[in-house]
């Protein structure tokens, strides 16, 4: 671990438009810097960079945070070692902070599995290119597929030479210890013998995030029904298959800039795809998908693309694919390919712009892709249209956000032929259902456990009410009502001019300086919106709220400038303002900005402390210091609110 006098050292050196500056050339705009954004496309510059604030901002694609997660996002580094790289710009000398015996035991054995891993990576690809063995039947057997070199390269395959224990000899004598050779089952050791375990296979090495080999997969070369096509490192302390994706490491910059990923199956289909240009790609490995895996997908593009094999298998698993990434708030799409074909194939046959000009003609959304699916076996059934009704909306009824639920349902009604109030009768069918099924679990799992008599498991109410906290009602209210209003006049540092700040525009400049925005869906939709408008002159919230197509926003709008609402928190605890709202906005707005954030951070500090508390049980020690460095984040913004909102009693 860094110590926090480091990190500290580090987060004060790196001064921000220092930082960008490496990488985009920045104008100075008033007070802050633009330039082109460097994680998406764009002609226009919205990208700002705000040194008083030492944050970044992307108004086009909505990136934005301080010069280490600048760092991380650009370079797709960890947050230590976004740190590190830093530490090396400044020449700022990294020391690493003690470690507990138990720690530093743990870790050296982590780093002895990879250190032999790496080897064993190392040996199996100079076998491939250098032998004679390895070159005629490994080598031979990616030419004989059509690998390219280079392909082979990037994602350093290689050859295990057959027999029983040459791997592990050499690998002894180069001084790396059976234990290690064991745990990360590249020998097979019984009482009284030894095994290669891969012995004869061409290798695919499956390398971490960071780009370090933690585990293998096999494939046998020869037609055996016996055994297994392909054989895999078991799991072990540095490789837990429900937690890695083959090909994360080669795809991840092509995932943030293009903003989408491909999922396959198989090794080879992620070495074809990059073989036509197709970067951003990975492979679940013969497991089914896992929330753990889609999660790794999350960090870099909420976008996913399920590309299958065009046989019954390959539908099924690409249906069960689509419940779970929709289940973690992601957007997903299909790719069918033809039956009979993997990407790997179909690639090879259609060529790189012939794969790729049918990517773009085949991809379809999931509502598509299931009704067109179900509809060809439904026909006039009308018994199997309901099945089929009902089993699309238990995809849609298991999206967490509401608004794109609405946005399926509506899609779903236009294709379906079926009206929107029958589809969320259904939905609410659905989550209810769910609700009870999980009920029921829970129930199961208590009498499993026999430890306690079953707890009442609280009811999920069927259609969750929008819960927003009434600092966040009091904040939407004044934004949608106060916009354009003037708050004050601010001199600009450099040219000592005058300019007249609207309502709006601090409001949102603070909250999103202090990365505060509300992780409500709604509040988010018109906070952004807001934000989006605010300087088009015929802009008039009122207006575009109320009189919105999306029913729950212009309800909730209606309800917010109805002044449902106005009986909020801080009228009754000021109990004296006597005058009008609008007359005293320079006071007001300010202060509701702050109990507003004094609430959003303490929030946040539950939630974190939770993760700390996880962290801590889990020895994550890269994600302990990262939660650890959020949380003294927030105590200082609590400590600088509390200063401002007068040190009132915290609650
Ligand atoms: N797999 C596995 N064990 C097996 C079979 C498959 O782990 N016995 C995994 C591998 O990661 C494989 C993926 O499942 O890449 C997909 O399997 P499959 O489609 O059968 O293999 P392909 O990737 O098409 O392999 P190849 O083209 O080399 O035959
Ligand atoms: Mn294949």
């Amino acid at each position: 671990m860094i110590d926090h006098a480091t990190i500290d050292r580090i987060i004060d050196a790196a001064e921000i438009s220092d930082v960008v500056g490496d990488f985009v050339t920045l104008r100075k705009r008033g007070v802050n810097m633009l330039g082109l954004c460097p994680f998406h496309n764009e002609k226009t510059p919205s990208f700002t960079v705000s040194p008083a604030k030492g944050i970044f901002k992307c108004f086009g694609c909505g990136k934005g945070g301080n010069s280490v997660n600048f760092i991380m996002e650009h370079e797709n580094l960890t947050y230590p070692e976004a740190l590190k790289w830093l530490a090396k710009k400044y020449n700022i000398e990294v020391r690493e902070e003690e470690e507990t015996e138990e720690q530093k035991q743990l870790k050296d054995s982590r780093e002895s599995l990879m250190i032999v891993s790496g080897f064993a990576q190392k040996y199996f690809t100079r076998y491939l290119w250098e032998e004679n063995e390895g070159r005629t039947i490994g080598l031979g057997y990616f030419r004989e597929r059509s690998f390219r070199d280079d392909i082979l390269k990037k994602f350093e395959v290689g050859f295990a030479p057959d027999g029983k224990t040459p791997f592990t000899e050499a690998a002894q004598k180069q001084g790396y210890k059976l234990d290690f050779l064991e745990k990360t089952g590249l020998t097979i050791k019984r009482d009284d013998w030894l095994r290669d375990r891969f012995a004869g296979r061409v290798m695919f090495p499956i390398h971490n995030l960071a780009g370090r080999v933690i585990a293998f997969g096999g494939r046998i070369l020869k037609d055996d029904k016996k055994t297994a096509k392909y054989l895999n490192s078991p799991e072990s302390d540095i490789y837990h298959k429900s937690r890695v994706l083959y090909g994360i490491y080669q795809a991840k910059r092509e995932m943030t800039r293009t903003d989408k990923c491909y999922l396959v199956e198989g090794y080879t289909d992620v070495m074809s795809l990059h073989q036509v240009g197709i970067e951003n790609v990975v492979a679940s490995s013969g497991t089914s998908l896992t929330p753990d895996q889609i999660r790794m997908v999350r960090r870099f593009t909420p976008n996913i693309t399920i590309i299958y094999d065009g046989d019954a298998a390959g539908i099924k698993a690409s249906l069960r694919g689509i419940d779970l990434v929709l289940e973690e708030g992601m957007n997903v799409k299909v790719l069918p390919l033809p039956d009979g074909e993997d990407p790997d194939s179909f690639a090879k046959k259609m060529g790189a712009s012939g794969f790729q000009e049918y990517m773009e003609q085949n991809e379809t959304d999931f509502i598509q892709f299931k009704t067109r699916l179900l509809l060809k076996s439904t026909e006039n059934d009308p018994v199997a249209k309901a099945r089929l009704i009902s089993d699309v909306i238990r995809s849609v009824s298991v999206i967490p956000d509401s608004i794109t639920r609405s946005v399926y349902i509506k899609e779903c009604s236009r294709l379906l032929g079926v009206s929107e109030e029958v589809l969320y009768t259904e939905v609410r069918k659905q989550k209810h259902k769910q609700t009870e099924e999980f009920r029921k679990r829970e129930f199961r799992e208590q009498n499993r456990r026999q430890t306690a008599p079953p707890q009442p498991v609280q009811e999920e109410p069927v259609v969750r009410p929008v819960k927003l906290l009434v600092e966040e009602l009091e904040f939407l209210r004044f934004l949608l009502k106060y916009c354009k209003a003037d708050l004050w006049e601010e001199e600009d540092e450099e040219t000592h001019e005058t300019q007249i700040l609207s309502v709006g525009e601090f409001m949102i400049d603070e909250l999103e300086a202090d990365e505060l925005v509300s992780e409500n869906p709604l509040f988010k939709k018109l906070f952004y919106e807001v934000r989006e408008n605010l300087y088009k002159e015929n802009f008039d919230p009122w207006k575009h709220f109320v009189f919105n197509a999306d029913t729950a926003i212009s309800k909730f709008a209606t309800d917010l400038l109805s002044e449902k609402y106005t009986e909020s928190k801080i009228w009754e605890k000021g109990g004296a303002f006597k005058e009008k709202e609008e007359d005293i906005l320079d006071i007001l707005v300010p202060k509701l900005v702050n109990e507003y954030k004094f609430q959003k951070v303490r929030e946040m500090q539950d939630s974190i402390q939770n993760e700390i508390n996880m962290a801590h049980k889990n020895k994550d020690d890269e994600q302990l210091m990262e939660l650890l460095n959020t949380m003294s984040n927030l105590n200082r913004i609590k400590r600088e609110l509390l200063e401002k909102l007068g040190n009132r009693a915290v609650n």
